[in-house]
Order: C-alpha cells, then sequence, then structure tokens
C-alpha cells in the first residue's frame, strides 16, 4: 500500500530572472502534474526512480547505488529528492526504508517548474504516508530546499507554485500573495526541445549584472512597472494589455541573453499567426515559450508553433496545488 501526491507545473506570465533580485514575478499554475508514490520497504534503504528520466538507484547511509542510468547523471537528479525525503522523515522522527516513484507529464528541463512539481509531490508523498501533519507552508519549505541543490539560488517562485497552485503574485521578501483571475488565460505552451539548465542561464544574468549594474537596475525597475501593470490587467480581464505586457518583458529578457534562436523561431511564428502576446517562460535558452490569444485564434496560434517545430500544446490554469490523491 503506498500513498501518491501530486503537483503541478507552472508558466511564468511574467518577471522571471529579474525575481531573482526581489523584483515581483507573476506565476499560473497549469494542468500539467508530476506524481509521486510513497511506500515502506522492508530494510531501511531509499530507493528512488523516475520513470520519465529513467533513472534510479538507492541511497544507503551516504553511498548512492545506481540501478537504471548513468551513475553519476541518476545521483545528481536524484540527490534533490532525497533530501526532500530526509527533511520529512526528520519530522516524523522516524528511520524507515522507503520506495519513492516518481511520474511526471511535465517536459524537463523546459521552464515548467518540474522539479519544483516533484520536490513537492514526493514531500507531501511522504509526508502522508508517514502520517506527518505537513502544511502547505511546510511542504513549500522542503521543496525550496530541493531547488536550491538542483539550481544554486533560485528565487523560490517554482516550488511556491507547485505547492500552493492558482495564480500568484511572487517577490522574494514579501512571498506571495494569490491573485483573483475570474478571466479565462487562453495559452499556448511552445516547448524548443532544448533542454537547458536554470542554474547556467541564472549565472549568465548574474555576470550581465555584474558588468552593467546600472543598465540591468533600469531593467529591473521596468520590469517591476510591467508586473504591476499586469495584476491590474489580468484583475480586469484585460488580455490584450497582458498580451502587449508580455511582448515587452519579452524584450527584456533577450537583452539578458537568455532568448535563444529556437526560441526566436517559435516566437516568430506565433507572433505571425496573430498571438497577442508571446514570450519565453522560465529561464530560457531553449526550453518553452508562451503565447496568449483571443479564443477563435488559439488553435491557429498552436499549429503555428507546431509547424516551426515546437512540441506545442494548449494549457488551462489550475487551482489546484500539491494534493494527495485518492488511492
Ligand atoms: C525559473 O523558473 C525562474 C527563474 O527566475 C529562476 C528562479 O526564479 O528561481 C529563472
Amino acid at each position: 500500500m503506498g500513498v501518491v501526491a501530486s503537483a503541478p507545473a507552472k508558466v511564468i506570465l511574467f518577471g522571471e530572472h529579474f525575481v531573482v533580485y526581489g523584483e515581483p514575478a507573476i506565476v499560473l499554475a497549469i494542468d500539467k502534474r508530476a506524481y509521486a508514490k510513497a511506500e515502506i520497504r522492508e530494510d531501511k534503504r531509499l530507493f528512488l526512480r523516475s520513470q520519465n528520466l529513467n533513472l534510479a538507484g538507492f541511497f544507503d547511509n551516504g553511498n548512492f547505488k545506481v540501478e537504471e542510468g548513468n551513475p553519476k547523471e541518476a545521483r545528481i537528479k536524484l540527490e534533490p529528492l532525497k533530501c526532500a525525503v530526509e527533511k520529512v522523515l526528520e519530522m516524523a522522527k522516524e528511520k524507515v526504508g522507503l520506495n519513492i516513484e516518481v511520474n511526471s507529464t511535465v517536459p524537463v528541463a523546459a521552464g515548467l517548474g518540474s522539479s519544483a512539481a516533484v520536490a513537492s509531490a514526493v514531500a507531501a508523498a511522504v509526508g502522508a504516508l508517514l502520517n506527518v501533519k505537513m502544511s502547505r507552508e511546510n511542504v513549500f519549505r522542503i521543496a525550496f530546499e530541493a531547488e536550491k541543490i538542483m539550481h544554486g539560488t533560485p528565487s523560490g517562485v517554482d516550488p511556491a507554485i507547485s505547492t500552493f497552485g492558482g495564480t500568484l503574485l511572487f517577490q522574494m521578501d514579501t512571498g506571495f500573495k494569490p491573485i483573483d483571475v475570474k478571466m479565462d488565460i487562453p495559452l499556448v505552451i511552445g516547448n524548443t526541445g532544448v533542454e537547458r539548465s536554470t542554474r547556467v542561464q541564472v549565472a549568465k544574468v548574474r555576470s550581465l549584472r555584474d558588468k552593467y549594474p546600472q543598465i540591468i537596475e533600469s531593467m529591473m525597475h521596468t520590469a517591476r512597472e510591467i508586473v504591476l501593470r499586469a495584476v491590474e490587467a489580468l484583475k480586469g480581464g484585460d488580455l490584450e494589455t497582458l498580451g502587449e505586457l508580455m511582448t515587452i518583458n519579452h524584450a527584456l529578457l533577450y537583452g539578458l541573453g537568455v532568448s535563444d534562436e529556437s526560441l526566436e523561431w517559435l516566437i516568430n511564428a506565433a507572433r505571425k499567426a496573430g498571438a497577442l502576446g508571446v514570450k519565453l517562460t522560465g529561464a530560457g535558452g531553449g526550453g518553452c515559450m508562451i503565447a496568449i490569444a483571443n479564443t477563435d485564434r488559439l488553435e491557429k496560434v498552436l499549429e503555428a508553433v507546431q509547424r516551426a517545430g515546437g512540441n506545442a500544446f494548449i494549457a488551462r490554469k489550475t487551482d489546484e496545488g500539491v494534493r494527495i490523491e485518492p488511492s
């Protein structure tokens, strides 16, 4: 008998990268989820397996033994999850052996927050299995620790949205506030298929900021203004303004050097097909772009991104953050 928990992927509508330096961001949970199943083992070892990455191995008293995939890759990718499990075991004040199986419908290393969604789902599944009273705040904290191992200096926006769901206005020092969004946000997500590392993209922006502090500071200011205007547009159901702001936001990200040819290709295709606004989402350097469009144009935009070679789909926002699945 095991427990299954799940957590949603996300798209950052506005403010990625700038959020790492304390600026606000707007982030939306979407209807693609990562699942984690936790079961007790007879021995005291921890077995972790990621179905979609084809990686598996045992953690046993500080040693790692690979069972599936490249040993180095398996250790690096499974280590954050091991840490999440250990944090829950500390809360449970128990030392039990566990089997954890992860299965995700979220494309990996694509800017959709797959690592945070997996970490939140793992923390919640182990917590429920061991009857630990875990608030969402606890799940968020644990997933955030896992993200630090994975990405270096993350803002926390990904674990926040995968835990709490909905639409959030996120800022590092003030935390997050739900935004009351009544409007439908017709959204196309296009995956370039180019996998990239959030850590590398964040480091790239840091060195640009070190080189041009004043210039980047004024871009930060502009990014903040965009987010503030976007909150009003979201509350007022103003899709056209949202689109324009997305396009301006993308120009800033392009300036930071985190767009690439694969993203620009899909972005141009969506623009030509009549999207109201298009931008990269997440860390960039590959990964995904997003486009919003009036409902009657959405299919056209989707087809255009697919024709341009993107693995594209229509996404819906979801209010559901991390949850225990019915057994
Ligand atoms: C990654 O989804 C978003 C970044 O802003 C990094 C972060 O906020 O941790 C690029």
